[in-house]
């Protein structure tokens, strides 16, 4: 059965914490851990992004937060669909602020062609089953600058946003990451579908690195377990995470 609890309760609030997800992580350890537990910090000294990347985000002016689920009814080969829901969810938040929201495959939040979210999903598996989950969501809201060798970045005060609460924003997306996930188990092929019509570059024909090779071609979707669809000259393909890179 999927949570019936609040998202974001617990809350554990830290000024200053290597990494959200690596708090999350010692929580589940200890077995402290209840589902819905949010945890969230001003600076992190060890912020993870994917692929072992640094998060980098300025003190007090960005959302670092993570959130702990027991998505027990999800079977394994259904660890996409959680991706999904969370993506959904913080995507929906931004979009109501800024109109050109768009999901990069797998779970990068853009805005026009500039990230503005980054989420890192952990899954701990026991047996069969999912045994927890580990949301890490950074949503950019008043950094304006960023070293030079982060391209593509922007944030919801660089588009234009002003007086904008982070507090109320986080409590706005655990509201929206718990009815994203209520809603998995019923509505994942919805779900689905809204993902894919949400897709970054869907239907455009695009440039992308495959074994460091540029290569082209036209973003159809994903399938069940979440590899990227794309057709090119030579037939349709299936790409795993990690197996091909976008070039913006
Ligand atoms: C990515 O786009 O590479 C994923 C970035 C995820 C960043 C968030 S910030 C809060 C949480 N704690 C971390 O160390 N990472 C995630």
């Amino acid at each position: 059965m999927p949570l019936y609890k609040q998202i974001g309760t617990p809350h554990l609030h830290f000024k200053e914490v290597d990494s959200t997800n690596a708090v999350a992580r010692r929580q589940i350890d200890q077995h402290s851990a209840p589902e819905g537990m949010l945890i969230t910090a001003d600076i992190q000294t060890h912020g993870r992004g994917q692929y072992g990347r640094t998060w980098i985000s300025a003190e007090r002016q960005n959302i670092l937060m993570s959130v702990i689920l027991k998505p027990t009814f999800l079977s394994i080969s259904s660890q996409f669909d959680l991706n999904i829901a969370v993506s959904l969810a913080v995507a929906d938040i931004i979009s109501q602020f800024c109109p050109d929201t768009r999901i990069k495959w797998p779970n990068d939040i853009y805005v026009g062609d500039n990230k503005i979210a980054g989420i890192l999903i952990q899954n701990f598996i026991q047996g069969q089953q999912i045994a927890h989950a580990i949301i890490g969501i950074g949503i950019n809201v008043s950094q304006k600058e960023w070293p030079p060798e982060i391209l593509n970045v922007t944030s919801l005060v660089r588009e234009g946003l002003k007086e904008i609460k982070s507090d109320e924003l986080i409590q706005i997306l655990c509201d929206e990451l718990e009815k994203r996930y209520n809603g998995l188990e019923e509505n994942k092929d919805d779900f689905r579908k809204e993902y894919t019509n949400q897709l970054y570059r869907l239907h455009q024909t695009t440039s992308f690195f495959l074994n460091e090779q540029e290569q082209i071609g036209k973003i159809l979707g994903v399938d069940e377990i979440g590899r990227l669809i794309i057709e090119q000259n030579n037939g349709i393909k299936a790409f795993n995470h990690g197996e091909i890179k976008l070039i913006i």
